[in-house]
Formats: C-alpha cells, structure tokens, sequence
C-alpha cells in the first residue's frame, strides 16, 4: 500500500524535499531548486488529469471552464509557489474534484501534483526510490 509519507514534513516547494506518494523522493544534494518526482508519476499524472480535472481546469491548465482557476503560470506560483508540496497535495485530496472530493485514490492525487509540478516548471527528478521517512 502507498502511504502517503509527506506530512510532517512539510518540505517547500522551491526547496527539493518531496515525498509523494511514497513513490518520489528528494533530497536537498540532488538538486536544490527543483522538487523531485518521477517523469512516471507526471505522465500518470496527466491521464487522471484528463479523466478528472480537464473539464473545468483545461486542455492546457489555464483554459478551464465552470470556475476552475488556472493550475499553472503566475497564478498557481502566486498561490502555491511558497507553499509546500504537502498542502497543495492536502488541498487537491481533500477538495478535489469538487462533485467527488476525496474519492481518487492517493496515488492519484499523488500523481495529479507530480503532473501540476511538471507544467509548473518543476523538473523530473531521478528515478528514486521509495524513502521512508518513519
Ligand atoms: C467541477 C469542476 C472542477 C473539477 C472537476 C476540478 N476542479 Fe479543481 N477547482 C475548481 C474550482 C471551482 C476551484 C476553486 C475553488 C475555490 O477557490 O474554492 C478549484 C481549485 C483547484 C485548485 C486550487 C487552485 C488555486 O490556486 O486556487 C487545484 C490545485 C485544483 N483545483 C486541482 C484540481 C484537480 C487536480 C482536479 C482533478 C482531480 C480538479 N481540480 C478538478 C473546479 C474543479
């Protein structure tokens, strides 16, 4: 099962510390701008994106209809961009979508921030694997 080993931790986005899913990891040496995830997980990510999210966030993240903000460019940066990894992954799980929140497994949502990451500029990381934290 993957428990979602993030929490707790809280690392920052501009910070490279993210443990998603239990199927990312980072560490500050790697590279100490960038957030890691797997290239995998974005793609992974983009799939459920298109099932799930599309409608009302857009075929390209900021051409969304029925309300949904932009999930990339200045907006999201404003929004999240000194925030952590942790409460975006908090916010999208809980809140999102708003018909069925909560109801994507967490390796999905997971997936979902690995894919908002990659079109916020945030590069793949390595292929690391799973760190326990605990
Ligand atoms: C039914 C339309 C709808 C669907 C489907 C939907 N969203 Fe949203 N989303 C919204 C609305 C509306 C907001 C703004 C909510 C608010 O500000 O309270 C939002 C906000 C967000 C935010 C915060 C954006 C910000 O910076 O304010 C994120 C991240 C997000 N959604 C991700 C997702 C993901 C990932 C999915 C797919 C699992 C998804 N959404 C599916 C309508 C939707």
């Amino acid at each position: 099962m993957n428990r979602i080993a993030l929490f707790g931790q809280l690392p920052r986005l501009g910070f490279a510390a993210a443990v998603i899913g239990g199927a990312v990891a980072a560490s500050a040496q790697d590279q100490p701008a960038a957030p890691l995830y797997a290239a995998a997980q974005a793609e992974r990510g983009q799939a459920a994106y298109r099932q799930s999210c599309q409608d009302c966030h857009g075929t390209s993240l900021d051409n969304g209809e029925f309300g949904g903000p932009p999930l990339k460019g200045g907006y999201f940066r404003t929004r999240w961009g000194n925030g952590s990894v942790a409460v975006l992954y908090g916010y999208v799980s809980l809140a999102m979508p708003p018909d069925r929140p909560g109801q994507l497994s967490p390796q999905t949502y997971a997936d979902l921030v690995a894919f908002l990451l990659s079109n916020n500029g945030y590069p793949p990381g390595a292929r690391t694997r799973n760190r326990t934290c605990a």
